[in-house]
C-alpha cells in the first residue's frame, strides 16, 4: 500500500461527464404532481433548497456554498466525484429526511445522498441539486444481551473501528481508512474478516431505512423482498439511517507489510500462488497490489493475521523472500486499517475485475497490465499512479450468508481484484477511462484463457465497477426481481433523482 496522501483539488468537471450525468437523471416515469412552485423558480435547486430549510426541524440544517460546512458536505475522497451543489442539508431525524424526500419529489429536482464519499462514479453521490449528508446519524450503540451493534448510516469504518475495538469486539467492515459504512453495506462488503464471518451484507441483522414516499421501514430477515434488495441494491429503495451489525470479539491482530522491487517479484508471485493454493487457515486474509508510478513497477503484499501472532511458520515462505522493505507489527486493528491507505489524486477511477484463481501466469498478466498501462498513460500525464490489485479470499467466503441482490451467484466465489488509476488533468479522463475498459477485458479473457471459464459470466464488485458498466453483467438474473421490487416501493422512481448503478 503506498503510504503517502495527496490531496489536491481541481474546479473543472469535463463536459462528458456532465452529459452522464444529464442521462442519469432523465426519468421515464411520472412524478407526484407538481408543487405550487412560481414559474420564476422552476429548476432553481436554491428556491428547493429554501423550501427545505423552512420545513425541517432543528435537528437538521441547510447549507450554502461558501460555508465550511457545505465545502466538507460535498467533499469527496478524489475530488472527480465532487459537484458543486446548490446546498448541503444534514438532516438529523428520520421525519426530516422524509420531508425532505416529500420536497425532492414534488420539485423533481436531483440530489445525492452520502455517506463516506469513496464512490469515484460522478454522480453517484453527488449532484447539481440537493445534496444529503448523513453525518448527523452517527451513534455507535452496542447491545450486549444480543451480541450487534447499531451504526449509523455517516460513519466510517474508522470511527466504528476506534469505537469498537478497545470494547474488544468489531465488526465484518472496509479494510481501508475513511471507507463509508453506507456504501460498503448497501454494495457487499469485503473485510479483513471476510474469510471467517462473509460479506459485510452477510452480517447485517437489521436496517432502519427511510422508503421514497417517507414512511420509516425496520427491515429484517423477516421482510424477504426488501431484506434481499437492500444487499446490494445502494440508494434504490430509499434512504438508510442505521445497520444494525452482528459482533464478533476482536483481539490484537498480527500484520506484516512488504514490498518488491521490480527484480524480486518474480518469486514473490511464486510464493504469493503456492500459498494461495493450499488450503488455509480463516483467520488469514492478504492484499496484493502492482504500482506503477514515477516510472517504475513495485508488488507490495499485505498479510493478515486474526490473532497476536500467526501459526509457527504459517507465512515463512513470503516473510523470507528478499524484499524491499518489510515491518512486522502486533497491534490494534484499528491500527493496522489507518496503516492501509491509497493515495487520493484530483481525477481517479475505479473498475472491478472479476477473478477466480491467482495462478502465476494471471499474476504476471495483472504485473504486464500495470507496467503497460503505466508506461504508456505516464506519456498522457506523468502524475498518473496505476494500481492493480489481487484481492485472494477463501474459496468459502460466499457460504456464510443467504441470496442477495449482490452477487448474483453465490457458487461463484469470485474475487474483486480492482484496477485503479490517479491522476491530475481532467482533459486525459477519456483515455483513463478506455485504457481502464480495455485493460479489465484483457485480464478477465486471460483468466478465460488459463482455464476459469466460468469469468464469461463472473460479475463485476459493484463497488468498484466504472460508470457505465452493464448492471446485466453486475446483477445478473436477479435484475428482473430488483426491478419488480424498486416499483413497488418506488413507483414514482423518487429514488432515480439520485445517482448510481440504477434499478
Ligand atoms: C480507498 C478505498 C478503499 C476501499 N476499500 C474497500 C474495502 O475494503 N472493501 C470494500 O468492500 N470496498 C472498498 N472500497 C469501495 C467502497 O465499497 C465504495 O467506494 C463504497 O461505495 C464507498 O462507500 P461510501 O459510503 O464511502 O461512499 P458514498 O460515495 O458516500 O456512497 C456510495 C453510494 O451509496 C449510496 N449511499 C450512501 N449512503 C447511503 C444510505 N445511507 N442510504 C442509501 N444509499 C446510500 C450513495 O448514494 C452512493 O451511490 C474502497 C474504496 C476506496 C476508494
Ligand atoms: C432562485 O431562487 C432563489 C431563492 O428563492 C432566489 O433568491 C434566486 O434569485 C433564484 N434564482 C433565479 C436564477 O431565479
Ligand atoms: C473539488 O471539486 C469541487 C467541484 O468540482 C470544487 O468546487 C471544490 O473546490 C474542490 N474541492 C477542493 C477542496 O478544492
Ligand atoms: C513521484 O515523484 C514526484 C516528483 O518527483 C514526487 O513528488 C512523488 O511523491 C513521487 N510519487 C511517489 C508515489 O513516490
Ligand atoms: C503486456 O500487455 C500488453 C497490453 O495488454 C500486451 O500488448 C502485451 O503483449 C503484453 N506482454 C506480454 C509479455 O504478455
Amino acid at each position: 500500500m503506498l503510504r503517502a496522501a495527496f490531496w489536491r483539488y481541481t474546479l473543472i468537471l469535463p463536459i462528458f461527464l456532465a452529459a452522464i450525468v444529464r442521462a442519469q437523471y432523465n426519468i421515464q416515469l411520472g412524478y407526484p404532481a407538481s408543487r405550487q412552485v412560481p414559474t420564476s423558480s422552476l429548476n432553481n435547486y436554491t428556491y428547493v433548497c429554501n423550501e427545505i430549510e423552512n420545513s425541517i426541524s432543528h435537528a437538521s440544517q441547510v447549507f450554502y456554498p461558501g460555508s465550511p460546512e457545505f465545502g466538507a458536505d460535498i467533499s469527496h475522497w478524489a475530488n472527480s466525484s465532487s459537484q458543486v451543489s446548490a446546498c448541503s442539508v444534514e438532516p438529523g431525524t428520520l421525519a426530516d429526511v422524509g420531508q425532505i424526500l416529500h420536497l425532492l419529489a414534488s420539485t423533481h429536482t436531483p440530489f445525492a445522498v452520502k455517506c463516506g464519499g469513496h464512490s469515484v462514479n460522478l454522480g453517484f453521490s453527488s449532484t447539481p441539486g440537493v445534496h444529503i449528508s448523513l453525518i448527523r446519524f452517527n451513534n455507535i450503540v452496542v447491545h450486549e444481551d444480543s451480541g450487534t451493534v447499531d451504526v449509523g448510516a455517516g460513519l466510517t469504518w474508522t470511527d466504528v473501528y476506534t469505537e469498537l475495538i478497545p470494547k474488544g469486539i468489531n465488526v465484518v467492515g472496509g479494510r481501508l481508512n475513511g471507507v463509508g459504512v453506507s456504501g460498503v453495506t448497501l454494495g457487499g462488503g469485503y473485510s479483513w474478516k471476510t474469510n471467517q464471518y462473509g460479506l459485510t451484507i452477510d452480517t447485517v441483522t437489521q436496517y432502519e431505512l427511510v422508503l421514497p414516499n417517507g414512511d420509516v421501514k425496520v427491515v429484517t430477515n423477516a421482510d424477504d423482498d426488501l431484506w434481499f434488495a437492500l444487499k446490494g441494491g445502494f440508494n434504490n429503495y430509499g434512504i438508510v439511517t442505521k445497520f444494525t451489525f452482528q459482533s464478533h470479539q476482536q483481539t490484537n491482530i498480527w500484520a506484516a507489510l512488504l514490498n518488491f522491487a521490480e527484480d524480486q517479484m518474480e518469486a514473490a508471485q511464486s510464493a504469493l500462488a503456492q500459498f494461495l493454493s493450499e488450503d488455509r487457515d480463516r483467520k488469514a486474509a492478504q492484499l496484493a497490489e502492482f504500482v506503477y508510478t514515477n516510472g517504475s513497477l513495485s508488488f507490495g503484499i499485505s498479510l493478515f493475521y486474526d490473532g497476536s501472532a500467526p501459526p509457527e511458520g504459517f507465512y515463512d515462505d513470503i516473510l523470507n523472500l528478499p524484499s524491499a522493505s518489510k515491518s512486522i507489527t502486533t497491534g490494534s486493528f484499528t491500527d493496522f486499517v489507518l496503516s492501509q491507505f491509497l493515495p487520493t489524486y484530483k481525477r481517479v477511477y475505479f473498475d472491478a475485475v472479476p477473478m477466480l484463481d491467482y495462478t502465476v501466469p494471471i499474476m504476471t498478466a495483472f504485473a504486464n497490465e500495470t507496467k503497460f498501462w503505466g508506461e504508456s498513460l505516464s506519456k498522457v500525464d506523468e502524475s498518473v499512479l496505476v494500481v492493480y490489485s489481487l484481492d485472494p479470499f477463501a474459496s468459502d467466503f460466499l457460504t456464510h450468508g443467504g441470496p442477495s441482490a449482490y452477487p448474483p451467484d453465490r457458487s461463484l466465489p469470485v474475487k474483486p481484484s480492482s484496477i485503479f488509476y490517479g491522476w491530475t488533468d481532467p482533459s486525459v479522463d477519456n483515455d483513463m477511462r478506455k485504457a481502464m475498459r480495455t485493460s479489465a477485458a484483457t485480464l478477465v479473457s486471460i483468466g478465460i484463457e488459463d482455464g476459469q471459464t466460468d469469468l464469461e459470466h463472473a460479475a463485476p464488485y459493484i463497488n468498484y465497477a466504472l460508470f457505465g458498466t452493464p448492471l446485466e453483467k453486475m446483477y445478473g438474473g436477479n435484475l428482473e426481481r430488483l426491478r419488480e421490487i424498486r416499483r413497488t416501493y418506488d413507483p414514482e422512481n423518487i429514488m432515480g433523482l439520485a445517482g448510481g448503478w440504477k434499478f
